[in-house]
């Protein structure tokens, strides 16, 4: 469902952020995506968002070239694709559930389905009961669960997430893992960019290695362990 072939990136600045990636990752699949702070993880899943674009080679969702695609495409391939990146902040002024329906109010979607969709999203989070109230009267690992909700509110195939557990404590993070997994065996893609040995050796997925913006190393039920130098 994600192919990468000869995909690098070279942002304006001259850094090569992505050198040569070559992967396959199949529908239904669990990654962790590891490797020490610019080492290209971010670049790595904005190019599955179409956040970035690719300097050279192809990157391939659902047989769709991305690079290819008409700019009022877009939307529809997004859609399709939930991200959690840390610094996508929920909206202060607007409720938990306004938070999560927001992205589907503002592509047109019928009231009815935006409510059905939000709740079952804000369910799905175990934060239903807490529809009404604003992000500030929610703990901070609350929020987080508001912003995975948002990113599902569309029923995506694939669902990125940058570091979603990079500020939290540790109870938190194992609540929010559970519920990682428990989306993927629904049947959504999921990649998590982390740092955290301990999820990623407990849950026991496919780890992929970056290093210098190169894969070093693609390992099923793989641990955290890289190579620094
Ligand atoms: N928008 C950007 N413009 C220029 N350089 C960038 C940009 N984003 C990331 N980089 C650089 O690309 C490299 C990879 O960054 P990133 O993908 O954020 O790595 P990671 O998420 O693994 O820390 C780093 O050297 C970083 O400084
Ligand atoms: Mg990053």
């Amino acid at each position: 469902m994600i192919q990468m072939y000869n995909v690098s990136k070279v942002y304006s600045n001259g850094v090569r952020a992505l050198d040569n990636i070559n992967v396959e990752i199949e529908r239904g699949e669990f990654i962790f995506l590891i490797g020490s702070s610019g080492a290209g993880k971010s670049t790595f899943l904005k190019m599955i968002f179409r956040e970035e674009l690719p300097s050279e080679g192809h990157v391939i969702i659902d047989g769709r070239n991305v690079e290819a695609l008409k700019e009022s495409k877009v939307p529809y391939l997004r859609r399709n694709i939930g991200v959690v990146f840390q610094d996508f902040k929920l909206l202060k002024t607007k409720t938990v559930f306004e938070n999560v329906a927001f992205a589907m109010r503002v592509i047109g979607i019928p009231k009815s389905t935006v409510d059905m969709q939000t709740r079952k999203a804000l369910d799905l989070v175990g934060l239903l009961h807490k529809a009404r109230m604003y992000p500030d009267q929610v703990s901070g690992g609350e929020q987080q669960r508001v912003c995975i909700a948002r990113a599902l509110v569309n029923d995506p195939a694939i669902l990125l997430t940058d570091e979603p557990t990079g500020n939290l404590d540790p109870d938190i993070s194992n609540d929010i893992m559970k519920m990682l997994k428990e989306i993927n065996l629904r049947g959504t893609t999921v990649i998590m960019a982390t740092h955290s040995k301990t999820i990623v050796d407990r849950m026991r997925e496919r780890v992929i290695v970056l290093k210098d913006g190169r894969i070093i190393k693609d390992t099923e039920r793989g641990l955290y362990t890289y190579e620094v130098n």
